[in-house]
């Protein structure tokens, strides 16, 4: 039998009414949600993918109780969020991120110690709690010093460090590198990677391909409210047509057909570049290799540029959004 799962959602619909305009008088509706279905399993890293409002941050309010659906259900740690959010909040953590949720007068150390208190942590045991999560994110050395002097991404570190202070069974991270330099981004990837050691499961949301790639089991794409696509991602690598990316420059648009018809092309992508086109064919075979591009179209044409790499999610996150947007 399958693990109860951590995260189920059926037909997750949110509208976002408000008023603009002289008097207000004018009214604007906003679907951000539209019909998500979605289920995480214990222990992984889930993945939210998605261009600029697609819905991503309406989701993670609605999973984590900052926000109520229009329509349709979800169960996180098998509670319904709609119906109990109360029992749910102790269990989870959330990092939002940004300017809001964090004192800016009193230092990052006294910020904990709110918080702890907020969520209950017994007093014996709180200031060695926050110095553990402090030295997690990286903070110890700033700890002291008042938030408001605190750089965009020691801000950051500090919503984690908030986020992980009672030990929370989910995690939802929404854009959690965002404005880290590298190498914090890096250390916060290693710390993602240890919570879920720890047992902790993970949602998490990114405009970063490498970082989902690297961190996430399973990803979701969400565009305009909808998932369409869910899968690993050697899954998702599949369903836009290979595991190998061979791109091509330089030869006539007229020459496409005969690159159509070589073994193991899958899906083939036209793109105007400049004057020309440039075209990047998918293949999940090893028959399709640069060689084979470059002996099929002859050899003239002097500026002809091939070239074959390893498809990337990034390639099948482009190729999954602009389908919807077609
Ligand atoms: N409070 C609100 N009132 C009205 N519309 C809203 C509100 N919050 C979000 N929206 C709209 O809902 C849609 C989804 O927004 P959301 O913030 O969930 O997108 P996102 O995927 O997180 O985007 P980004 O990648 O930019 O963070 C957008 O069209 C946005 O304008
Ligand atoms: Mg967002």
């Amino acid at each position: 039998m399958p693990p109860d799962p951590v995260i189920e959602t059926r037909g997750i619909r949110r509208v976002f009414e408000s008023r603009k305009g002289f008097l207000f008088t004018e009214k604007t509706r906003t679907e951000a949600l539209r019909g998500v279905d979605l289920r995480v399993d214990p222990g992984e890293i889930f993945g939210l993918l998605g261009p600029n409002g697609a819905g991503k941050t309406t989701l993670t309010k609605i999973l984590s109780t900052l926000l109520l659906p229009t329509s349709g259900e979800a169960h996180v740690l098998g509670i319904d969020v709609a119906r109990d959010p109360q029992a749910l909040r102790p269990r989870i953590g959330l990092v939002l991120g940004g300017e809001r949720g964090l004192y800016n007068r009193i230092s990052a150390r006294e910020n904990l110690r709110y918080f702890a208190d907020l969520f209950g942590l017994p007093a014996s045991l709180r200031d060695r709690r926050i110095q553990e999560v402090l030295d997690r994110v990286g903070l110890t050395e700033a700890a002291d010093r008042r938030v408001e002097e605190y750089s965009r991404g020691m801000k950051q570190k500090l919503h984690l460090a908030r986020g992980i202070l009672h030990r929370p069974e989910l995690l939802f991270l929404d854009e959690p590198t965002i404005g880290l330099d590298p190498k914090s981004a890096r250390e916060t990837r290693k710390l993602v990677r240890s919570l879920v050691s720890d047992g902790v499961t993970i949602f998490l949301t990114t405009h970063y391909m490498f970082e989902a790639e690297e961190l996430c089991q399973r990803l979701a794409i969400l565009s305009k409210g909808k998932i369409v696509a869910r899968d690993t991602v050697a899954g998702l690598r599949r369903l836009v047509g290979g595991d190998t990316t061979v791109e091509a420059y330089g030869f006539e648009d007229s020459e496409i057909d005969r690159l159509r018809h070589l073994p193991g092309v899958g899906r083939i992508l036209t793109e105007e570049f400049g004057p020309r086109l440039r075209l990047t064919l998918r293949s999940s075979g090893s028959e399709l290799t640069a060689e084979s591009v470059r002996a099929a179209l002859g050899s003239a044409h002097p500026d002809l540029m091939v070239r074959e790499r390893r498809t990337v999610l990034e390639d099948v996150y482009l190729d999954l959004v602009e389908e919807e947007a077609a």
